[in-house]
């Protein structure tokens, strides 16, 4: 029988909306503090192409985080397996900006997913590209098949303000020669990263391929090959949500990735990828109904990868 998957996000929206959300917004990026803290918005893509919306699913949100997938991605294509001389693989059960971690490990940072990791893959990408932001961005739009996806001059400004912790962990790196690049040239495209919008539809779009053995059934285009897309999503799985990882896997039970724009994209292989927004966020940094509404999701359908 299908799934109705329509019938099961309305029925989770609607639960959810009576229920009361103890998150707080992201406010340690002053641009994103004055997003409206009660959108929700979900939006679900099959491999076959199906489409299911909810709420606010067509506005834009700060990805942050959530693009740490797509550089992971991209530098993949670009440098391949030399990327993990740079960095590793290991779930950090710590926060996502973390610095004790770091410290102790000489400048190797345990995943791409973590501010840290991010950071050197996005110096090894400078290294690589004679046009880093323009290359990511082209990427970004390439493998969404949205060619008005785009870097939000706000966000980035706010960032590159305020992330204090984001140059101590650029410094950090740097000191122990994990840096090929200067500092401010790599948080540069680092903060740029971040500042990515999409809406809903597209974010679950973007992550289609990672559903589907590494290809885009919108596109038709192979953007990795189908082990690359496991071995993507398996560092999703322990890496996506720090040092929430482990509840997300015994809660949702699928790949996916979070950013302090209070979304989260996620994929149950073979069969859909997720998007869903709602700014306020857990004490993890993750969003507090968006894991919720995920958990619905695995729990209703009765399907986990596990
Ligand atoms: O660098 C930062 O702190 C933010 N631009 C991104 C952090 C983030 O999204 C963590 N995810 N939940």
């Amino acid at each position: 029988m299908q799934t109705n998957y329509q019938q099961i996000i309305d029925d989770i929206t609607s639960e959810l909306e009576t229920l009361d959300n103890p998150g707080r917004v992201a406010s340690y990026i002053p641009e994103l503090a004055g997003v409206d803290a009660n959108k929700l918005g979900v939006h679900l893509m099959t491999v076959g192409g199906n489409r299911y919306s909810w709420g606010n699913s067509e506005e834009k949100f700060s990805i942050q985080s959530v693009s740490k997938v797509l550089s992971l991605t991209f530098a993949l294509q670009v440098m391949g397996e030399n990327l993990w001389t740079r960095v590793g693989v290991e779930p950090s059960g710590t926060a996502f900006n973390s610095l004790v971690q770091l410290e102790y490990e000489q400048g190797f940072p345990r995943n791409p997913l973590i501010n840290a990791g991010a950071i050197v893959v996005c110096d090894a990408l400078i290294t690589q590209l004679a046009n880093p932001k323009k290359d990511i961005l082209n990427f970004v739009r390439e493998i969404s098949g949205h060619k008005k996806i785009d870097y939000c001059p706000r966000v980035f400004e706010s960032e590159k303000r305020t992330g204090f912790k984001n140059y101590s962990l650029a410094n950090l790196c740097k000191g122990f020669g994990n840096l090929n690049n200067d500092v401010d040239t790599v948080l540069d495209v680092y903060f740029h990263l971040c500042s990515i919008e999409m809406t809903c539809s597209e974010l679950a779009q973007t992550f289609l391929f990672l559903a589907n053995e590494g290809k885009c059934p919108v596109t038709e285009k192979q953007v990795v090959s189908s082990q690359r897309a496991r071995r993507i999503n398996s560092i999703m799985q322990m890496c996506g949500f720090y040092d929430e990882a482990g509840e997300f896997a015994f809660r949702v039970g699928l790949p996916g990735k979070s950013g302090v724009g209070g979304g989260i994209a996620a994929v149950h292989p073979g069969k859909y990828s997720i998007a869903v927004w709602s700014p306020k966020l857990n004490e993890k940094g993750n969003s507090y109904q968006g894991i919720k509404v995920l958990e619905a999701v695995t729990t209703r359908t009765q399907s986990s990868i596990f």
